[in-house]
């Protein structure tokens, strides 16, 4: 694999993989994903605004120059040193190839200051579990979990989404 210098304008590229942060034109593509994979659907002009506006913290993977993956997330104000993933998706043809464990480490090895990772994550969801699980371990963080979000919390039906919290974050092994 060929690696560029690791910064948020960097992208990371095999013979048909490409990974980058994003720009604008990229919201309906994050948008398209996010629908085809089942997660809770933002509005298309969220994804358009995340995709412009967050692009440090924001990945998405070309396969062939298809979109097949993103990483949705910001920096909250208050804990500039922290990066919450509020999604992540990788579309059913192109899993199980390390595809978003590649984007996270894109993202954090270019945004240094985000040194600890956030997300919830559904208990049921053990692909999601298992993708944060293996962050953890490849760069030597120590993974927490705490209540999060809790089912009472959300206005329609919808289960808890317990919150985990990744410090002690090295560069991947
Ligand atoms: C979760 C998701 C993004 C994983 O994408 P992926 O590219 O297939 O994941 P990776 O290949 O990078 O796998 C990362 C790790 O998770 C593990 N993993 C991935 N899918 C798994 C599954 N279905 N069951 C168990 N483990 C799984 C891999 O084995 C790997 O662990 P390892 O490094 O120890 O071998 C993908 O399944 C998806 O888009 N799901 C639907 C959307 C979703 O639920 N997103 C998360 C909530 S926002």
């Amino acid at each position: 694999m060929a690696t560029t210098s690791a910064d948020a304008t960097s992208s990371t590229s095999t013979d048909d993989l490409h990974i980058r942060s994003t720009v604008v034109s990229d919201g309906a593509a994050m948008w398209t994903l996010a629908h085809e994979c089942g997660l809770d659907l933002n509005s298309s002009y969220a994804y358009l605004v995340f995709a412009a506006d967050f692009s440090a913290t924001c990945r998405i993977a070309l396969l062939d120059g298809e979109p097949v993956g993103y990483v949705l997330g910001y920096s909250p104000p208050e804990r500039g040193d922290h990066v919450f993933v509020w999604q992540v998706a990788v579309s059913s043809r192109a899993r199980g190839r390390g595809l978003a464990r590649r984007m996270l480490d894109h993202l954090l090895d270019g945004h240094p200051e985000g040194t600890v990772l956030e997300a919830t994550v559904e208990e049921s969801n053990e692909a999601s579990r298992a993708l944060f699980a293996a962050v953890a371990r490849a760069r030597g963080g120590t993974l927490t979990w705490t209540d999060g979000v809790l089912a009472e919390h959300f206005p329609d039906e919808h289960p808890s989404e317990p919150r985990l919290q990744i410090t002690g974050m090295g560069r991947p092994s």
